[in-house]
């Protein structure tokens, strides 16, 4: 797969080494998500007052929103220590056994990509969840023996971009259940300048205003736009990035007014005309594209949808009246006109 300068993913050392200097360490540094912060203030706090572990939290949300940044804002909140893993990590029942025995109390556990864990380690985090308990099985068949053993009470922070893919079973055992929105182009703007402020990187506030405007709603694109105009700021201008610099940078980079780049376009581009505008079923999008289907629902819909370029409906996606017009296509309608 190229390379995508708006990519929200983190895929290189250098993304990741970016995520991390750059995150938010409370939840006063972290921007946006009001309600959600709100929320998270007063569960704490109630938390905390009584002495107990803060209920098991499900973070969903598209890649890039800050999922894993609140993760380690909500155990640095509590004061307790953090240990990370993903689903994909675990992979047999001893696995989770070594990790939740390791536990202390009060610590939290963050499970990354939850949706990814397979089937028996689901299964062993239902009592681990529920009453803090672990059911050891030793042998097989009837000399089998269970045993019980009493785990740390822990606090579970799962984090995944599909709360949908997740057994119920599981989604239910989550007293607090939390989905990041994309975020405002305000909120984006002061993303942009801790960022800045951070890294030193000299920019105005209308240099800053335009990343906010094109970086799909997403902080970790925000962030990732900031130090690729910081080298061509440095390359082709003074080193600062205005105005100026930040609409040759990020059309050089091929990001359009509204922040999509090239495959997103694509994706517009082959649904209204190989499919006069749709539906389309999403395995035939990413066959046309040469884009996975899991990517392309994750990644591309999500932001597509929340500008009002694509519509989800039972029959496949769709193109909108505005998608038509922001690729300067004639719309449907007009097509219809015309006959
Ligand atoms: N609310 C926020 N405030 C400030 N920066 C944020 C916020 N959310 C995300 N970021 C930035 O975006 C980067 C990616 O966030 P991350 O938590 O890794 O996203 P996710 O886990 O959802 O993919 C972080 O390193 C941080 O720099
Ligand atoms: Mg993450």
């Amino acid at each position: 797969m190229p390379e995508r300068a708006i990519s929200p993913k983190a895929m290189t050392e250098d993304d990741i080494a970016l995520d991390r200097s750059l995150r938010p360490q409370n939840l006063a540094e972290y921007i946006g998500q009001a309600a959600v912060k709100e929320r998270l203030e007063i569960y704490i706090r109630a938390a905390s007052e009584r002495g107990e572990p803060l209920d098991h939290v499900l973070i969903s949300g598209p890649p890039g929103l800050g999922k894993t940044c609140l993760a380690h804002v909500i155990s640095n909140e509590l004061g307790s220590s953090m240990r990370t893993t993903s689903g994909p990590a675990i992979e047999r029942p001893g696995d989770m056994v070594a990790i939740l025995t390791n536990m202390d109390d009060k610590s939290v556990l963050f499970i990354d990509e939850i949706h990814r864990l397979n089937r028996s380690a689901e299964e062993a985090l239902y009592p681990a969840m529920e009453d803090f308990l672990y059911d050891w099985v030793a042998g097989k068949g009837p000399s089998a023996r269970t045993y019980r053993i009493r785990l740390p009470r822990f606090t579970l922070i799962g984090a995944t971009t599909r709360a949908g893919l997740l057994p119920s079973p599981l989604r239910d055992r989550f007293g607090i259940s939390i989905r990041l929105d994309f975020y405002a182009p305000e909120e984006l703007y002061q993303v942009v300048r801790r960022s800045a402020g951070i890294l030193r990187i000299e920019i105005d506030e209308e240099g800053a205003r335009e990343i906010s405007l094109r970086s799909r709603g997403t902080p970790r694109v925000a962030n990732r736009l900031l130090k690729r105009l910081r080298d061509y700021a440095q390359v082709r201008a003074s080193g600062a990035i205005d105005i100026g610099v930040a609409r040759s940078g990020l059309e050089m980079l091929d990001i359009d007014s509204r922040g999509l780049d090239a495959m997103d376009r694509r994706m517009l581009e082959v649904i209204i005309v190989n499919y006069g505008g749709g539906p389309v079923g999403v395995e035939t999008l990413s066959a046309a594209v040469g884009e996975e289907s899991e990517t392309i629902e994750d990644v591309y819909e999500p932001y597509l949808m929340q500008v009002g370029f694509l519509q989800r409906t039972s029959r496949g996606r769709m193109a909108t009246a505005m998608a038509y017009s922001h690729l300067g296509l004639r719309g449907p309608a007009e097509q219809v006109k015309l006959l």
